[in-house]
Order: structure tokens, then C-alpha cells, then sequence
């Protein structure tokens, strides 16, 4: 019998131990060393070099042309402009969120030949799914089948556009002994799929399970070997879904594609900040609109916040949308710059629609919903705000000003509190009224009612 060797993967970053560990000296998460099978030294390793050249870049040609569009923009977007031949885009998300709808969707907007690998689902699943879908791809192929190779020799036989696998944690090596979904199994399946997609040039979406902890299961692994990875979000108990890439080697990583999920399927929202602020309530304190940047393009979203006094000596800050820290110190300048008492109270802050805000054009919105709703004070209606607050309480410039006025222009608003910096840039001509601020406390006065 062969005798078999064991190593020990970090579940979470992929570090590899010859032994078991109870902490990750790379990542330091507990207990997240697995076994893994390593199978005894095989001749592909020890195999003598092939002669091969290197060539200079001049020489390549490279054009960003040859993408294919989807025909679903917003999934475009999210790709940098359309599927690319070549490529491997690894597409996570929660069960139930629509990952098979949206796959199943853009592979009945292609044109060309799709081979959809499906290790979940059965045939009739697929086609009542394609039914709800009103999809009627003559160019769809359907494969139910687990075992890589048996997957590979039919991709080679059909030489599909685009293949689809439906997921990756059900796909297995029959030459190894790990289980399907083990890390072994995620890392070789996956690496075999990446090398057959560059070298024949088809694209290749793998679908990928999320852990509860919500990062992708087996996965940083994954990360590292395909070229894209883009995540699907949202509520299951609320229609709308965002697209999010994590990793782009063929665009940005800043671009967002909104999406609504409908008995039909999954239907484009094209005008977003409709959506993100269409339930607000005026006149009710503690609620301000703001206009982000979400890679090339501008949306209105709406900041909540809710300050109650704390009982008990320990207050508690929640905060949905917005990164924890920087809420705390905000909450910070507030006191201190502002003058207001919240060391006793507590503090929650939301963003509606559930999408998450990084940029730090978020800062003076989520500072004048605080006050407001400490003061219960409603902030104008007809007005939008945004700024960076530094810890001084100055207000600092923001990129993308005038797409931010324009998108708000648009979206029926009169007022924006913006940073003095931004306005004195600006040669803007439209009928918005530019309020410009060098201070939280003047921002503060400026916007309530
Ligand atoms: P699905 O694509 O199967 O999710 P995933 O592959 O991410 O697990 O979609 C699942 C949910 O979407 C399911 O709860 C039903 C809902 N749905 C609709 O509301 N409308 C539709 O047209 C379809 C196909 C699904
Ligand atoms: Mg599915």
C-alpha cells in the first residue's frame, strides 16, 4: 500500500504546517488547521525542465478589445467591461442569494456556445429555473457531473465559450483521496480548470459557497489562483442584490452592479440611488442623504442614526455599512469638536439598501445624523451632504465633487454641504446650492431644520 503523507492548510489563509497547529502563525485564527492527504512525491514534480525562452513584452499583443459583453451591463461593469476569453471569475454569495439565477441568466445573453456544469442541481432543477427565467438558449449545454477529468474530456469535445461550475465545492479529482470540498480538492480542481481556460481561451465562472462567517469556504486559496473574484450580496429577505468584485486582474475592483430579484429572474437597476433612497421618510431626525462614489459612478444613499441613552455604564455602537472604527471616531470628534455628550449614550448607524460605504466622503453625513438625531432635529430635505472629517473637525475635500452635484441634480435635491476646498475647485454652473464648510460645527448648524 502506498504510504500516505499528511500536512496541515490553514483553513482560512492557506498557510501549510507539516504538523497540527491550535493558532495560525500567519493569520492567527484558532483552530483552523485542517489534515490534508499529500499524495507520496509524483513524477510531475521531478520532471526535467522544458526549454523555453523568454520573449519581450513588445512583442505581445494585448488588446481589451476582444472582451465579450454579456449584454447584462451591470454584470459587465463588475467585470471591467464584459467576460474576458482566458479568464476564471470566481462568483461568491450567501445560498439562496441568486448566484445560479445570475449565471443562468448570462449564459442565455451569450450568443455563443455555454456549458453549464452543474454538481447541485439536477436537469429539471436547471430547466425549471430556465423556465421561470423564459430562457430558451439553443446554445446551452447542461452538464450533471462532479468528477473533474469526465468534466474536462467534455469541455474538450464541445469547446464551449463559456463554461459555467455550479459549485466548486461539489467537483472532485478522482485521483485524490480527499473528500469533495476539501482544501486539496478546491486547490487542484480549481488550478486544473484555471490551466485549461488559458490554454484553450474559453472563460470560465466558477461558483463558490460562502462560510458563515461570510468569506469565501476553502477559499483565500481560490483567491490567489483565479483572476477575478467577485462577491454577491444582499439580504435574501430583500429583493435588491449587489455585485461586488474583491479582486479584478482585468479592471477595478470599485465598480458595483445592482440588481433586483424578481419572479422573473434578476432584472438590472439601472438608476441605483432611486432604489437606495427611494423609501425615505422627511422630516424624521437622525435621516440624511449623501452622494457616493462607487467606482466611475455616483449614488445617493441614505445614512441612519439612532442615539439612546445607555443605562447600563457599557453603551453600545452598531454600525451597518460603515466601517466600526471609523464610526468610533467620529463618535470622538463629535464630543470634542461639536461639543455633544455621547460618551453615555448609545449609538446605532445604518445605511439603508445594505450597501457598505469605504470612502471617507461618508464622514460628514454620518456626523450630522448623529446630531440630528442627539438634538431630534430632521436635516433639510431637500439637501445632500458630504465630506471627510478630519480630527480636528475640519471638514476635508472630497474626489469626484461635481458627479456627486450633478447625480444629486438629478435626483431632485436644491442644497449640498459639501467641504469649502471642493466648491473653490469647482466651475459648476447648475441651479444646486453649494454650501460650502470648513468645519463639523458650522456643517452642523447649516443642515438642521
Ligand atoms: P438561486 O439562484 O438558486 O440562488 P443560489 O444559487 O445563490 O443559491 O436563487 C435562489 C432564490 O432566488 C430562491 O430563493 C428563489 C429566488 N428566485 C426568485 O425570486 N425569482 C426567480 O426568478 C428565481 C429563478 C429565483
Ligand atoms: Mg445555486
Amino acid at each position: 500500500m502506498k504510504k500516505q503523507k499528511s500536512q496541515y492548510t490553514c483553513s482560512s489563509c492557506g498557510y501549510i504546517s507539516l504538523r497540527w497547529l491550535g493558532k495560525c502563525p500567519e493569520c492567527n485564527n484558532w483552530n483552523s488547521f485542517v489534515e490534508e492527504i499529500v499524495e507520496k512525491e509524483s513524477s510531475k514534480h521531478t520532471a526535467a525542465p522544458k526549454s523555453t525562452q523568454p520573449y519581450s513584452l513588445k512583442n505581445i499583443e494585448a488588446s481589451s478589445s476582444n472582451r465579450t459583453k454579456t449584454g447584462i451591463s451591470e454584470f459587465d461593469r463588475v467585470l471591467g467591461g464584459g467576460l474576458m476569453p482566458g479568464s476564471v471569475t470566481l462568483l461568491g454569495g450567501d445560498p439562496g442569494i441568486g448566484k445560479s439565477t445570475l449565471v443562468l441568466q448570462v449564459a442565455a445573453n451569450l450568443t455563443s456556445k455555454v456549458l453549464y456544469v452543474s454538481g447541485e442541481e439536477s436537469g429539471e432543477q436547471i430547466k425549471l429555473r430556465a423556465n421561470r427565467l423564459h430562457v430558451k438558449s439553443e446554445e446551452l449545454l447542461f452538464l450533471p457531473e462532479t468528477e473533474l477529468h469526465t468534466i474536462l474530456s467534455v469541455i474538450k469535445q464541445e469547446s464551449p465559450f463559456l463554461v459555467i461550475i455550479d459549485s466548486i465545492q461539489t467537483i472532485y479529482d478522482a485521483n485524490m483521496e480527499n473528500s469533495p470540498g476539501s482544501l486539496s480538492q478546491l486547490r487542484e480542481t480549481t488550478s486544473r480548470l484555471m490551466e485549461e481556460t488559458k490554454k484553450h481561451g474559453f472563460a470560465t465562472i466558477i461558483i463558490g459557497h460562502i462560510t458563515k462567517e461570510g468569506t469565501l469556504a476553502g477559499p483565500k486559496i481560490l483567491e490567489h489562483i483565479v483572476d477575478t473574484v467577485i462577491m454577491f450580496e444582499g439580504e435574501t429577505s430583500h429583493a435588491y442584490r449587489i455585485l461586488r468584485a474583491q479582486k479584478n486582474r482585468f479592471g477595478s475592483t470599485n465598480e458595483i452592479g445592482v440588481f433586483e430579484m424578481h419572479d422573473s429572474g434578476l432584472r438590472e437597476v439601472t438608476n441605483p440611488s432611486e432604489l437606495f433612497i427611494g423609501e425615505r421618510k422627511t422630516n424624521i431626525s437622525g435621516s440624511v442623504i449623501s452622494a457616493s462614489i462607487e467606482g466611475t459612478r455616483p449614488l445617493l444613499i441614505e445614512v441612519q442614526a439612532l442615539v439612546t441613552p445607555s443605562h447600563f455604564g457599557n453603551p453600545q455602537r452598531v454600525s451597518n455599512g460603515i466601517d466600526y472604527r471609523r464610526l468610533s471616531i467620529l463618535l470622538a470628534v463629535i464630543e470634542k469638536r461639536n461639543n455633544n455628550r455621547l460618551s453615555a449614550a448609545n449609538v446605532f448607524l445604518n445605511i439603508t439598501g445594505g450597501v457598505r460605504i469605504e470612502e471617507p466622503a461618508i464622514d460628514l453625513p454620518v456626523c450630522c445624523a448623529i446630531i440630528s438625531n442627539l438634538l431630534d432635529k430632521p436635516i433639510d430635505p431637500s439637501m445632500v451632504i458630504i465630506g471627510e472629517v478630519g480630527l480636528g473637525g475640519e471638514i476635508r475635500s472630497v474626489s469626484f465633487p461635481e458627479k456627486r452635484i450633478l447625480e444629486a441634480e438629478k435626483m431632485g435635491f436644491r442644497k449640498i454641504i459639501m467641504p469649502a476646498q471642493s466648491v473653490k475647485a469647482l466651475n459648476y454652473k447648475g441651479s444646486m446650492k453649494l454650501i460650502g464648510v470648513e468645519y463639523l460645527n458650522e456643517a452642523a448648524d447649516m443642515c438642521l431644520l
